[in-house]
């Protein structure tokens, strides 16, 4: 099997990261007998200035052709001021909307060698190891109406709606449902059911689907805003938090504030299962552009080439290499090695190529069967 491979290293420090996961992937083409090929496109502010749009129709036929994206980031103070169509953002909108890839997989793992890292107390983050299923084709990023009106008195009036059907619901709750089996078997649901029906919806549904189909699981319901609290004060009681769109957006932030740093952290975007077991999917950082340090060779890797180990075990369903390179990434941390981004006194700075340089020694210097390791990256 050969894997279709796009890269989309976007804007800001998305080159320099997407770069280094290049270099990973060759090390698994070279070493592990993985069989890809790739194609690079632009997205986001870099096709904003070469190609007039966010995405071409031409980048999103590439995405929907590929076993699996990469994705940098999109973004930077040039396209600040764009009309909300011409926003790098729309991008990643439009990918995740075309490909279907309603299942946002954030997980939020505080490695050992970066409990200090936290701006948490380090024995509230020691171990934190939570995933937020994040609902990510629907709810307020895409529900219509989303408009700005003039009303006859001449005030302006704007409107994002939030919508969410049954089925939009279901079929994320069995994500979360599933993902918990291989965890610590405990979902909380979180939504607004006090004030928004959406909520009251999503309450029942992930209810529904909870009887019906995953009664051994542990579900418990949490509105979105104590949840919020709940993961600063006490992040270690939850194992799978699964939410809607916008909510999910502020609390894997927070979550990945909790666990150390966002430099860190991976996330991939699934779609539905076909009838062979593929699915479309797209892999990202949940770090931004940073463009005040982008080109300097500054940026973290680490969350991009975390993001591959969590390709190698979505899409191409290579546990293993997922668990090997995992296991890179936390020699190369455990050997005192950080970016200015995760650096502690008495630790050893490096930049974003020396960072990969790393990765690839560890993946050289590692038992290359690393397998039986349940961590859920
Ligand atoms: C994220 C980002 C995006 C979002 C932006 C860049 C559109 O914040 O992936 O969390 O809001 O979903
Ligand atoms: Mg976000």
């Amino acid at each position: 099997m050969t894997y279709k491979i796009l890269l989309l290293p976007g804007d800001g420090i998305g080159a320099e990261v997407i770069a280094e996961v290049e270099r990973v992937l060759s090390w698994y083409g070279k070493h592990r007998g993985l069989s890809f090929t790739t194609e690079t496109a632009l997205v986001g502010g870099a096709a904003l200035d070469a190609e007039g749009t966010p995405v071409t129709d031409a980048t999103m036929k590439l995405a929907l052709e590929s076993d699996a994206v990469l994705f940098g980031a999109v973004g930077g103070p040039k396209w600040d001021g764009n009309s909300f169509d011409k926003k790098p953002e729309r991008a990643l909108l439009r990918l995740r909307k075309d490909l279907g890839l309603f299942a946002n997989l954030r997980p939020a793992i505080c490695f050992d060698a970066l409990t200090d890292a936290s701006s948490l107390r380090p024995e509230i983050v020691a171990g934190l190891d939570i995933l937020i299923v994040r609902e990510l084709t629907g709810g307020v990023y895409f529900g219509e109406p989303k408009e700005i009106t003039t009303l006859p008195n001449g005030e302006r009036r704007a409107v994002d709606s939030q919508v969410y059907t049954t089925s939009e619901i279901q079929r994320i709750a069995r994500v979360a449902f599933d993902l918990a089996r291989l965890r610590k078997n405990q979902v909380a649901s979180a939504e607004k059911s006090n004030v928004m029906v959406s909520g009251v919806l999503w309450r029942e549904e992930v209810t529904k689907v909870h009887k019906a189909e995953y009664a051994d699981v542990q579900l418990s319901h949490i509105l979105a805003d104590n949840c919020a609290m709940q993961l600063v004060r006490n992040p270690k009681q939850f194992d799978v938090i699964v939410t809607d769109n916008l909510f999910g957006d502020m609390l894997s932030d927070e979550a990945a504030q909790a666990a150390g740093s966002i430099g860190m952290l991976p996330s991939a975007s699934l779609g539905a299962k076909d009838a062979n077991g593929k699915q479309k999917a797209l892999y990202e950082p949940v770090h931004g552009s940073a463009p005040d340090i982008a080109g300097k060779g500054l940026a973290n890797p680490l969350a991009c080439i975390l993001s591959l180990a969590m390709c190698l075990r979505y899409s191409f369903a290579r546990v293993n290499d997922a668990v090997l390179l995992e296991k890179a990434v936390e020699k190369v941390l455990n050997d005192g090695l950080r970016t200015g981004d995760i650096m502690q006194p008495g630790k050893t700075k490096v930049g974003t190529k020396a960072m990969g340089d790393a990765v690839l020694a560890a993946l050289d210097a590692l038992p290359n069967e690393a397998a039986g390791d349940t961590r859920s990256i």
